[in-house]
């Protein structure tokens, strides 16, 4: 009797542990796949982030490009017209040194060909040719290292650092990124830029070029016609700082817990994306630092960028 009853509970424990068993791997084997979608969302949204940021890098590049043809348009234009009167030149030093050859070709007694020549260098104004020569020059090359300049700029905004850290001048990524905005700020700010002595970090500095354009893209965006920008970098308690203060409209009290969240803008549709921020905070968070920001409506706005020396 006592042995049936054993063995009944035997096979009832064993039945009850094979069903917990097999609970169990249910159980698990879900865990296992919600587990597996949630870490492919996960990386869906990575995908989907750094598509973004790169979108809108594109898209402040568009907004840019158009400044930035017209910067290259008006050096372009007086190289071009320079090289035309080149040219022209040219063609006159040519005619002159034409004749002088016939005279002396033509066996011309040397009293006749120094005459000649006196009177060719006057007629041909080869003396104004000359120095006007060495103007145009001068002025050329200005403007061809002024296109160079530009398209270097360009080239370091759409830098895609390769997740290797190199040695950054901040004053170097914010003068690019001064110059790539020229076009943006110079009608319509007065900028004024005091760079201090900064020693090199390591860091991106495609990244750190993001940062600081869309904080003075975001300024002259705040600004009045002939706002004030000034822009400070210094070190200050082991930190670097790029102070970047405007005069313009402020921001509204309630507005700055949202500043840095993305997709947060008070601009019109077709105007800001609301990245500009996040995406710098979340560059400036991978160099170890920060952002702060202080202001006071209708009065103005600091934003101070915080980077922590290299500890060497
Ligand atoms: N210097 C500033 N003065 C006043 N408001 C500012 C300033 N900088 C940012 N803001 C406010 O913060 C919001 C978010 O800025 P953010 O740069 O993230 O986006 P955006 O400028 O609106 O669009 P995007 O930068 O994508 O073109 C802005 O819409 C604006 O309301
Ligand atoms: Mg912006």
């Amino acid at each position: 009797m006592a042995d049936v009853d054993y063995e009944k509970a035997y096979i009832r424990e064993k039945q009850l542990r094979k069903q917990a068993e097999q609970l169990l791997e249910d159980r698990s084997r879900e865990l296992y796949l919600s587990n597996k979608q949630l870490q492919e969302v996960n990386d869906a949204l990575h995908d989907q982030q750094r598509v973004m940021v790169q979108t809108e890098k594109m898209a402040s590049l568009g907004v840019l490009a158009a400044g930035v043809a017209h910067e290259i348009n008006n050096p372009l234009g007086y190289i071009y017209s320079n090289f035309s009167s080149l040219v022209e030149g040219l063609q006159d030093i040519q005619r002159f040194l034409n004749q002088a050859d016939q005279l002396i070709v033509g066996g011309q007694s040397v009293e006749q060909i120094q005459e000649a020549w006196r009177e060719g260098l006057m007629l041909f104004d080869i003396a104004y040719l000359l120095s006007d020569y060495q103007n145009l020059a001068i002025e050329t090359i200005e403007g061809l290292e002024r296109v160079k300049q530009i398209v270097a700029d360009l080239k370091s905004f759409t830098r895609q650092d390769d997740g290797t850290r190199t040695a950054v001048d901040i004053n170097d990524c914010l003068r690019a990124a001064i110059n790539i905005l020229n076009n943006q700020t110079k009608y319509h700010a007065q900028l004024s830029v005091d760079y201090g002595e900064l020693p090199e970090i390591s860091g991106y500095f495609g990244k750190l070029n993001q940062v600081f354009v869309n904080l003075i893209a975001n300024a002259n965006q705040a600004v009045e016609e002939n706002g004030q920008i000034e822009i400070v970098s210094r070190v200050n308690n082991g930190f670097i700082e790029v102070v970047i203060r405007d005069d313009g409209h402020g921001i509204d009290e309630e507005h700055m817990k949202y500043l840095f969240t993305p997709f947060f803008t008070t601009k019109p549709v077709g105007q800001g994306t609301g990245l500009g921020l996040s995406i710098s905070h979340n560059a400036v968070q991978e160099h170890g630092g920060d952002i702060r920001v202080e202001s006071t409506l209708g009065v103005g706005t600091t934003f101070t960028v915080r980077i922590p020396l290299d500890k060497a």
